[in-house]
């Protein structure tokens, strides 16, 4: 999210004739747009702010922006403890950056961390008329429900993003319409509860079958839906949809009902492989990832082996795992029995270890099949050899290809690696273009 976030924040700026520059040294206005989901990742951005200083004292017109989900939290507390911050603003508030540095520029500091109104949010990007800038490509995202009311006991998003809002159908239509016509050829629906979406009469289902319609888009995902949002409905719209892709991330967290319970997820672990055999029943092919956390508050040897006989019984594609850490302002920061640094490390080892096991023998099951693959780019080390991605999601080099971006192309995997495998293409020309 914060890299869509990021794209739209740069296309504002084009607007108003920034360009985007690649060294800090040379830019007049450096923003950065912060996540506070863990701590490290709310630590990285005092550490960045303090390198920061240098740079503002060897230039003193440089402007210095904080945004996203700590600026949202922190406020005014940001400049307080980082004075060479020039402005702060909200998730709510990243179109209203035109207005904040005509008077940062005037030298003023500014803080804006005010949510907008619902009816605004639903028809979120109505005012630009978006051009394409270097940073669309062959995949993009786009954001369709901003904001959470989940509330799981560990995260902060619902206090960082607000309530959730469903934005209206026919301004994502807009959005996907402007940027296949840019180029793109996947995208990646966002939204923190992605699948309880709904806006004026149409549900999660239908918005995806409007998009498949969508002339020159050959893929669509989405991440991440939540598993008590998952029904026989939308796991028929992966076979009935040609460009979903036969991929779903599908996020656990935890292998322990009574964990679950205290994380407030609402399902147990009957009912989510259920949904992982609704999926598997209908395409044993599909590949699905999942999010875990480790350490959680309470979370007993025994409960931490549940996660783990999870991961081994399901055998996910991919894992984003994370170790416990305390969010201010979430309910689980203040359940007792945290666990140690040493033990959530521990444990977390374990995990993906056996992980890094399972995706070597899933990849090297693929070796000799054909994958379809759409080419991203130019292999960043290896010469001739250009990179993409299976409908899967695996990341996949193809040798000898004279393909270019965008391409979508059948290759025959010849090796598997611990994270990525290998192919060579099938067809010289791509299948479609
Ligand atoms: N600690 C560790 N991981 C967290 N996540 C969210 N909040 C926390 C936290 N406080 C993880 C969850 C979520 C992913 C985006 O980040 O697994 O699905
Ligand atoms: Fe956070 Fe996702 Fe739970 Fe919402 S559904 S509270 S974003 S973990």
């Amino acid at each position: 999210m914060n890299e869509y976030d990021t794209e739209k924040m740069l296309e504002v700026l084009r607007l108003e004739n920034y360009a985007l520059t690649e060294s800090q040294a040379e830019a007049d206005l450096i923003i950065l747009n912060t996540c506070s989901i863990r701590e490290k990742a709310e630590n990285k951005v005092y550490s960045e702010l303090g390198r920061l200083r240098k740079l503002k004292s060897a230039n003193p017109n440089l402007k210095i922006g904080v945004g996203g989900c700590v600026a949202q939290q922190e406020g005014e507390a940001i400049i307080r403890r980082a004075t060479n911050v020039d402005f702060v603003f909200g998730t709510d508030n990243l179109f209203e950056l035109p207005k904040m540095l005509n008077k940062v520029q005037k030298g003023e500091k500014i803080i804006i961390t005010k949510r907008h109104a619902r009816q605004k949010v639903r028809n979120f990007i109505p005012d630009y008329t978006f051009q394409q800038t270097q940073r669309f490509g062959v995949k993009a995202h786009l954001a369709i429900t901003k904001g959470c009311n989940n509330h799981c006991s560990f995260c902060v998003v619902p206090t960082t993003r607000g309530v959730e809002v469903s934005r209206e159908p026919e301004n994502i239509i807009t959005e996907a319409r402007r940027l296949i016509s840019a180029g793109t050829r996947e995208i990646c629906l966002l939204g923190q509860n992605v699948n309880s979406y709904k806006a004026n009469g149409v549900d999660f289902v239908e918005l995806l079958q409007r998009l498949d319609k969508l002339e020159n888009l050959k893929r669509l995902r989405f991440i991440s839906p939540h598993p008590k949002d998952f029904h026989a409905e939308l796991s028929d719209a992966f076979v009935n949809l040609p460009s979903l892709c036969e991929q779903m991330h599908l996020p656990l967290q935890s292998g322990s009902d009574r964990i679950l319970r205290r994380m407030r997820r609402w399902y147990t672990m009957e009912t989510f492989y259920e949904k992982v055999g609704l999926l598997r029943d209908r395409l044993p092919e599909a590949t699905i990832s999942t999010d875990l956390i480790v350490g959680f508050p309470g979370e007993t040897e025994e409960e931490f082996e549940m996660t783990m006989e999870a991961v081994r019984k399901i055998r996910f594609d991919l894992i984003y795992s994370f170790k416990y850490s305390a969010r201010p302002g979430t309910r689980a920061a203040e359940y007792p029995e945290h666990l140690t640094e040493d033990e959530k490390s521990r444990r977390h080892k374990i995990l993906l270890e056996t992980q890094e096991k399972i995706v070597l023998e899933k990849n090297l099951a693929l070796v000799g099949s054909t994958q379809e693959v759409l080419i991203e780019g130019k292999h960043h080390r290896k010469n001739n050899t250009t990179t993409g991605r299976t409908r899967g999601y695996h990341p996949v080099a193809v040798k000898n290809s004279k393909t270019k971006a965008g391409d979508l192309l059948m290759v025959r995997i010849t090796g598997a690696l611990p994270n990525s495998l290998e192919a060579d293409a099938i067809s010289t020309s791509p299948v479609i273009n």
